[in-house]
């Protein structure tokens, strides 16, 4: 399998093709079986972080130590960028002492800046726009419970967010029916509903209607009504989002099989229940494992190590 993404970056699903998700998904599955390990020795990650993370942090982190190669924190707070130092500026110097680098912040023009100036792969590990990292692990998921991804129904719930964008692409990337259901005003970008659209030929669809959307899918996906960034808005979102909540009642007219993901860090009695983040329907858990897997082949292409 030629390797297509060495030296790449990842800003957006946008940037891989059908064939390219497709094998970084394969490569992932190699990974969590154990079948591929490629070295990474002397090769260091950076990651700049400008909002929390559990996950990405530490499943970068652990992918990356695992190919036996090294992490360093930028902490901005504790780097220069954070004191105002241009990210041109930046970006070059960290390129001449790193071999790839993962970026958490507010704007996506801020990653794609890095991106520019940065010869070395950039990654995208959320933006206020995509999350394009945890819809790689996301599909993951659904091709290890369903054994294939073309023609399954992905509904998602919410706000229509990063996580949600990326899920629009990635889904349509994948051959997988993705309905977003989001109260008018929370509605994912036009642009990105319109390049999903562009991708597929499957089912692109965006609507309020959380009942129609969740009508057969196999996957029921939340996120949180309120993204870092957005906490002070909180109380004026919530009171629209109620219908939206991914509960027992609601899941009733999903497939019987249907499984429930989240990206996390889930809200008990905001956007899902309780009883249903802890039902056997739920794979959260595996969700957030199979993070590591995907990064770990996502690092792996983009060091051109496999
Ligand atoms: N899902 C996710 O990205 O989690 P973290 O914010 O903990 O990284
Ligand atoms: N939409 C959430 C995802 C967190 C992983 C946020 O941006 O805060």
């Amino acid at each position: 399998m030629e390797n297509l993404l060495q030296g790449r970056n990842l800003l957006s699903l946008a940037d891989l093709t059908a064939l390219e998700l497709q094998q970084l998904l394969q490569l992932g599955q190699q990974m969590k079986t154990g079948d591929l390990l490629p070295s990474a020795q002397n090769r260091v990650l950076g990651l700049l972080f400008y909002k929390a993370s559990t996950r990405t942090r530490v499943s970068f982190s652990v992918a990356m130590y695992h190919l036996g190669g090294q992490v360093i924190d930028l902490n901005p707070q504790s780097t220069q960028v954070g004191r105002g130092e241009p990210i041109k500026d930046t970006a070059r110097v960290l390129a001449r002492y790193l071999d790839v680098l993962a970026i958490r912040t507010f704007a996506q023009s801020e990653i794609e800046t890095f991106a520019a100036y940065a010869d070395i792969p950039v990654i995208n590990a959320l933006s206020d726009f995509e999350h394009p990292c945890q819809v790689l692990g996301d599909l993951l998921t659904l091709k290890e419970v369903f054994g294939r991804l073309e023609g399954l129904t992905l509904a998602y719930l919410g706000d229509g967010n990063n996580v949600a964008q990326s899920l629009l692409l990635g889904c349509a990337l994948a051959g997988v029916n993705i309905r977003v259901a989001t109260p008018s005003q929370y509605q994912p970008h036009h642009w990105i509903v319109e390049k999903a659209k562009g991708l597929t030929d499957r089912e692109v669809t965006v609507t309020n209607d959380p009942q129609t959307a969740v009508e057969g899918a196999q996957a029921i996906y939340t996120d949180v009504w309120a993204s870092m960034g957005q906490e002070n808005s909180a109380d004026a979102r919530f009171p629209m989002f109620q219908p939206y909540q991914v509960n027992e009642r609601l899941l009733q007219s999903a497939a019987s099989e249907a499984i429930v993901l989240h990206c996390l860090p889930a809200h008990r009695e905001e956007e899902i229940s309780e009883a249903v983040l802890e039902s056997a329907r739920s794979r959260v858990w595996q969700q957030a494992e199979n993070r590591m897997h995907a990064q770990k082949a996502l690092l792996a292409s983009v060091l051109g190590l496999v």
